[in-house]
Order: C-alpha cells, then sequence, then structure tokens
C-alpha cells in the first residue's frame, strides 16, 4: 500500500475530514440572509459531508457534493439516507482542480477546510467565478491568532502549510477577489479535539494494532500524532476561521 491508503484508512471511521462542528455551520448559514427559496449549493471538498447534511437540513435547495475521494461519498450518502436527506444531495467523484462548472451559476458555495487544497487565494479567484452576483462563499480557513509563533510551531507550519497567515491578512485576500466580508469567527476549540483528533487518535490507536509491523504504516500514523500534539500544546497560536462572503 502507499503512504496515502494509509491516510484514508484514519480518516474512514472518522466523522469528518477535518476541524468543523455542526453549531458552526449553522451559525455560518445564519449570514446568508437573502437566498432563492432552492439555492443551488456546491460543497468544495465535502468529505464525510456532515456539513453538506446540515446544509440539506437548513435549506429547501440541492447540494452538489464534490470530493475526490469515493469511499467518503459513500459514508455521506449512506448517512444522508439515514437523516432523509438524500433526495437533495448529488455526490460527484471529481478533482477541484478541475471543475468545469458553467460560470455564474451557483446561489452558494460551501467549503470548510478544504479550499486551501486550491491555494486559499486560487479557489477564492475561481469560486467567483462559479457564483452567481451576490452568491454566497462560506469557508474556513487555518489562521494564526497571535504570533510571533514558538519555534517549533513556526517549523511546524513552515512543513505544512508555509502561506498560512493571519485573521486580517485573509480578509485583505478575501477583499481583492471582489467579494463583500459578511462574518467571520473562530471554529470553538471543541471542533478540533471532540470532533476530530479525539476520533482521530482512536482511530489511530485501533489502525497501530494492525500494523505494527508496517513501518510505512507507523510512519504516517506517527505524523498525524505529530500534529495532535501540535495542537494539544499550541492552540492558542492557530485555529481554523469561518469567513462568510458575498460575491458583489
Ligand atoms: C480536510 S478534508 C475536509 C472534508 C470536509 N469538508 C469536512 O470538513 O469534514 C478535505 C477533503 O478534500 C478532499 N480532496 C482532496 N483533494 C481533492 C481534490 N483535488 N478534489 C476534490 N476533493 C479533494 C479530500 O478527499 C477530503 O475529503
Amino acid at each position: 500500500m502507499d503512504s496515502m491508503e494509509y491516510f484514508y484508512e484514519i480518516f474512514q471511521s472518522m466523522p469528518r475530514g477535518g476541524p468543523g462542528d455542526s453549531h458552526s455551520t449553522q451559525k455560518a448559514f445564519e449570514y446568508l440572509t437573502n437566498l432563492p427559496a432552492a439555492p443551488r449549493i456546491l460543497d468544495i471538498g465535502c468529505g464525510h459531508g456532515m456539513q453538506t447534511i446540515e446544509l440539506a437540513k437548513l435549506t429547501k435547495g440541492t447540494i452538489l457534493a464534490l470530493d475526490s475521494h469515493q469511499p467518503f461519498l459513500d459514508i455521506l450518502m449512506k448517512n444522508a439516507h439515514t437523516e432523509g436527506v438524500e433526495k437533495q444531495i448529488h455526490p460527484m467523484n471529481h478533482s477541484m482542480m478541475e471543475m468545469d462548472f458553467k460560470n455564474n451559476s451557483f446561489d452558494v458555495i460551501w467549503s470548510e477546510g478544504a479550499l486551501y487544497i486550491m491555494g486559499f487565494q486560487n479557489g477564492l479567484r475561481k469560486c467567483h467565478e462559479l457564483l452567481k452576483t451576490q452568491g454566497y462563499l462560506a469557508v474556513t480557513e487555518a489562521v494564526l491568532f497571535t504570533t510571533p509563533l514558538p519555534a517549533a510551531l513556526q517549523q511546524f507550519w513552515d512543513e505544512m502549510y508555509p502561506v498560512i497567515q493571519d485573521v486580517p491578512g485573509n480578509i485583505a485576500l478575501i477583499q481583492n477577489e471582489g467579494f463583500r466580508l459578511l462574518g467571520h469567527f473562530p471554529l470553538p476549540k471543541s471542533s478540533w479535539t471532540d470532533a476530530y483528533y479525539v476520533p482521530m487518535q482512536n482511530s489511530i490507536n485501533h489502525l497501530k494494532k494492525n500494523y505494527q509491523d508496517t513501518p510505512a504504516a507507523l510512519q504516517v500514523f506517527a505524523e498525524f500524532e505529530k500534529e495532535i500534539k501540535m495542537y494539544e500544546q499550541y492552540s492558542d497560536y492557530y485555529g481554523y476561521e469561518f469567513f462568510i462572503m458575498q460575491k458583489q
């Protein structure tokens, strides 16, 4: 197996693929005050789709749930069925790098913890093209809350995501790309711990037993455990910020 497969195995049993929680999804949605009765929504990098299902409950619209990992889309649709919202959700196994939807065609684009994969600025630009005028974009993005960073944390971010910046820096990017910022707020720490790192550590503990003789797997698990420890030690320095904006 290549290392990506161990990576996906960790996530398979988790409730979601990044920090977040349904309360924060609802709170961000409250900024979308002028929606059509049945909005057309695109969820980029939907993963297991906790937020996709929440969006389906919050609107009468349809949601195109885009992700490049089919097993996540399968989990999403299984959960959507359980919640009775599967008719509103259309899963699409496709890369966000190759989106060729019609410009000006979505009322809402949502992306929790995934737009950075396209490069945050590039992702904002692409979403601006795809949204109708006055359409809404809601995203979470990793941000620095305070600087300077301790040396170990600086090194971590230099390796993981060197373009991470503070909230004002991200707001400047958002405004430069032709959006009006409607609001922003940090995700609570519980959305990193209860919803993400606690299930991740449980998943790793379980997998370690299966892969105790597979160094490549143990290496992947160790990298994620390092990430968990970073958060335990330095969570005052960084987090995810929800940004809600409107295309001008
Ligand atoms: C950090 S997870 C966030 C998932 C979900 N939005 C959440 O908050 O739980 C990022 C997601 O992006 C997906 N992804 C990675 N590269 C992608 C690509 N090129 N195109 C579409 N999805 C991609 C991954 O499969 C994963 O589900």
